[in-house]
């Protein structure tokens, strides 16, 4: 169940490319996951910005000497994001958390890669100290465009067991994609159950990499959102159902978090032919 609160923003740091924002207020943290998404209102009362804007929950804490806090690490991409960076400690901005449906956890030990892209680490450090609660080993793998674009670099390297690091332009660790770093993690570390955040093509090539490895993979995905509470139907891509019949399915509500082997990478953006409800063509 997502509260609704009206928060404080209690500090709002640069970190690299990033905003650092932690918010305070009652309830704000009450049943937060890793994987979980916060919603949150950007712009004034006369703002022509009227739908909220999504960002993975970077940390929750219920009980802090500032009351319950939510954070979040927001990259300024467009009116709404840079909104959202240039506000003051003290300024109350309405969040929405959690929403969306979590990583789900392994019920017994097990090896776990995390595997992020830019601001996709936001809640990996988060996902790691929960597996490690639960007697997970976890290797770390974090990519990004440049050095500046990384994120959480020494929490994940302090967690992990193995940590590693590429950049598209070899800024810092090994230049290239996540990709190219994760067979040899995988052998080292493994690799028993594989998670991941980032971008779409990212987590395309982290899910085929675990579905060749017959490992799991689950992929938080990002999909341009309007109401992120399953009413509006902006952010369906298509997934294959237990049953084996693919459906068009909200990433709001039924994810951010999907299997990897289960999302139809190539036809996000379409309704394939075979898709459960598809127009058939060719009709009248
Ligand atoms: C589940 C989820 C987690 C995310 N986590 C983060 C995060 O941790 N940090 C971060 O910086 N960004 C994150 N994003 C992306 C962030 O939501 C977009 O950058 C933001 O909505 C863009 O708004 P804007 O007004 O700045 O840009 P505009 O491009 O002007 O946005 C216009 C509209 O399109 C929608 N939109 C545009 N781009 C995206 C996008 N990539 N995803 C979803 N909706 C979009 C916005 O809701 C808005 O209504 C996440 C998105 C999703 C869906
Ligand atoms: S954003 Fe409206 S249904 Fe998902």
């Amino acid at each position: 169940m997502a509260n609704q609160v009206k928060a404080r923003l209690i500090s709002n740091k640069k970190v690299g490319s990033y905003h650092h924002l932690i918010f305070a207020g009652d309830g704000i943290a009450t049943g937060v996951r890793p994987g979980h998404f916060a919603a949150v209102a950007v712009g004034d009362e006369n703002s022509p910005m009227i739908l909220r804007r999504a960002f993975s929950i970077h940390k929750a804490a219920e009980i802090t000497s500032r009351g319950s806090t939510l954070e979040l690490i927001v990259a300024a991409h467009g009116p709404g994001t840079s909104w959202l960076v240039a506000q003051q400690e003290g300024a109350i901005i309405d969040v929405v958390a959690p929403l969306g449906k979590p990583f789900a956890l392994p019920k017994t030990p097990a090896n776990c890669l995390l595997v992020a892209g830019g601001y996709g680490s936001a809640p990996m450090v988060y996902l790691a100290q929960e597996l490690i609660a639960r007697g997970c080993k976890v290797d770390i793998i974090f990519g990004a465009g440049t050095e500046s674009k990384l994120f959480d670099v020494l929490e994940a390297k302090r967690l992990a067991r193995y940590f590693e690091i590429t950049t598209d332009d070899g800024s810092v660790g090994t230049e290239g994609r996540v990709s190219t770093a994760m067979p040899a993690m995988m052998a080292k570390g493994e690799t028993e159950a594989i998670y991941a955040c980032g971008p779409m093509p990212m987590l395309q090539s982290v899910a085929d990499l675990a579905s060749k490895s017959n490992i799991i993979s689950q992929c938080a995905v990002e999909e341009s959102m309007a109401c992120g509470i399953g009413v509006c139907m902006t952010c369906v891509l298509p997934v294959i159902g237990d049953d084996g019949i693919t459906r068009m399915v909200r990433s709001c509500t039924d994810g951010p978090v999907f299997r990897g082997d289960k999302v139809r990478w190539d036809e996000i953006g379409t309704v394939p032919a075979d898709c459960l409800g598809a127009p058939k063509s060719g009709g009248h």
